[in-house]
């Protein structure tokens, strides 16, 4: 203990006084000139002030957090996983007995008032020393998927003769533009793994998203457990679109999301759509069914068939037990209770529901997101609008005080086709090329006040998907846009700079071996390894 306080203090020391001198004397390295502004970081940082050396990353660099937070602590063995598989090395965390160290990447809790937000960071690379400051272990998350994006994905081995890989010096001053950085995946019309979600959860995480919406039920499927009501997932997450096995999640499948999000620093944010859209909720319990006919499992896309009868309270006391066990494991401060397209709702009956389960989720400590549809009932300013489709009733949110979080079909869908040649998604709102997607102004986009915007979330439905490399297939590399468009800033954000750093994501997209679309907009710029497949082949 005492030789472990002594090497924290000694550490501690180097850092201050520059680490060289302490480390034993090793040959001099050569490093190569840099520029960090020039690096392929997405989403891009608020300000990159370059110095033009390296700091060379290699088996002789250790990674210590903050004493006391183990937070912190966690964030610090993350990059270190992260860097063992892109670059093989194996970075101690928090222990230097029996290691030589020449360098170090220190992740530092500060309260400096610099730090704005709770998930801002502040990255100084020198060529000594990488120190990561953030106020919370979810700043300092985002400051070290920056600095993952900062090191090579070959080392260099030709300079020095030892392997080293080189990350520019400089300094990078980040904060998030906007709160709420989100994408959805409709896992009813086609149900996803446990995996596939993680996965999907790794590349989100990468370019800084920060909220998962799963759209758990639909006419096609339910597909998360209620211990209170099993007909659900016993009867309802049977089918799927097109005929397919259906599945769902048992509570502890959904834990586990719930645990692998938070290991990453993401919300889970659990959806249940009703009053329509119900129709695999009402064929295992037909008391919950409003439309008047008799309800049978269905494997088709058309929409809004479907209500909840909203005029029974043995309908409310079933929505209070759904939203209990779901809320009981889910720790984001939101609840969805989807709202959209109810088309054989009444009006009045419509709006009478919606208040009531608004009540429901707020009873349950939560807030209420609804799809835009919603914000026509009398909802209490802390509920939020996901605007997909009306701006009025956008609008009508804003007017009752309510945030919005943006996701218009026609720019943030991210189930539109590319064009009209590429595979899988649709195009009832637009043809959705990678440009279009990137090219437009959140801040400005229907005239909602940017003080009322909560963020972005691109939506993925899965009528046309059914597994990872075609969900890949439409959100990459669109979502790496709506990353940016969601943290940095307008100023910033432009697309001939940015689809050059698109254009740099290849070899990491291959490395998770993501079946993105290879958009001829973009200039892919591919790892020798890939360029020599593809020309074998
Ligand atoms: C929706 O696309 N029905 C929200």
């Amino acid at each position: 203990m005492i030789k472990s306080i002594f090497f924290k203090s000694l550490i501690l020391l180097c850092l201050i006084a520059g680490i060289s001198s302490c480390a034993e004397k090793k040959e001099q390295l050569i490093l190569p000139e840099t520029d960090l502004a020039k690096e392929a970081l997405i989403p891009i940082p608020l300000k990159i002030i370059p110095t033009n050396s390296a700091f060379a990353l290699d088996q002789f660099t250790a990674i210590y957090t903050s004493p006391r937070s183990e937070g912190l602590n966690r964030v610090g063995a993350f990059l270190s996983e992260k860097i063992n598989s892109k670059t093989g090395l194996r970075l101690p965390v928090n222990t230097i007995e029996g290691t030589t160290v020449d360098r170090i990447i220190y992740i530092n809790q500060v309260d400096s008032s610099e730090l704005e937000e709770k998930e801002s960071y502040q990255l100084y690379i020198k060529k000594d020393s990488i120190i990561l400051n953030a106020k919370t272990a979810e700043g300092a998350f985002r400051g070290v998927q920056t600095l993952r994006q900062l090191i090579p994905e070959k080392s260099n081995d030709t300079l020095n003769k030892r392997v080293i890989w080189p990350i520019p010096t400089g300094k990078i001053i980040d904060q998030p533009n906007f709160v709420y950085r989100g994408a959805m995946l409709d896992v009813a019309r086609h149900f996803f793994s446990v995996e596939d979600v993680k996965k999907y959860i790794d590349l989100l995480a990468y370019y800084k998203i920060n909220a998962l919406h799963l759209h758990l039920t639909d006419d096609q499927g339910w597909r998360i457990e209620i211990k209170s009501w099993p007909r659900l997932t016993e009867v309802g997450g049977s089918t799927e679109v097109g005929g397919e096995a259906g599945g769902f999640y048992t509570q502890e499948d959904y834990k586990e999301i719930v645990a692998y999000a938070g290991k990453h620093h993401m919300m889970i944010i659990p959806e249940v759509d009703m009053p329509g859209h119900t129709n695999a909720a009402s064929v295992a319990y037909p008391f919950l069914n409003g439309n008047g006919k008799t309800p049978k499992l269905y494997e088709g896309t058309h929409v809004g068939f479907s209500t909840f009868d909203t005029r029974k309270d043995t309908v409310y006391a079933f929505i209070d037990d759904v939203v209990r066990e779901i809320t009981a494991m889910t720790p984001s401060p939101y609840f969805h209770i989807g709202g959209d397209e109810s088309h054989v709702t009444k009006k009045k009956d419509f709006i009478y529901f919606i208040d009531r389960v608004e009540k429901i989720v707020q009873k349950h400590g939560k807030q209420m997101i609804g799809w835009d549809e919603a914000a026509k009932a009398n909802l209490d300013s802390s509920s939020i609008a996901q605007f997909w489709n009306s701006k009025e009733n956008a609008t009508t949110a804003v007017e009752k005080g309510m945030k919005v979080i943006l996701s218009p079909a026609k720019k943030a869908y991210l189930d539109m086709q590319y064009d009209p040649l590429s595979k899988h998604g649709l195009h009832w709102a637009a043809y959705i090329p990678v440009d279009t997607a990137y090219v437009w102004t959140p801040e400005t986009y229907s005239g909602i006040p940017k003080e009322n915007i909560l963020g972005v979330e691109a939506p993925l439905w899965s009528e046309t998907i059914s597994n990872i490399s075609e969900l890949e297939y439409l959100a990459f590399p669109r979502a790496i846009g709506y990353s940016e468009l969601s943290w940095s800033t307008e100023e910033n954000r432009n697309w001939d700079d940015f689809k050059e750093r698109l254009a740099k994501q290849a070899p990491f997209l291959e490395r998770m071996n993501v079946n993105y679309y290879p958009s001829k907009l973009i200039d892919w710029k591919k790892s020798e390894h890939s360029i020599e497949t593809i020309q074998k082949d």
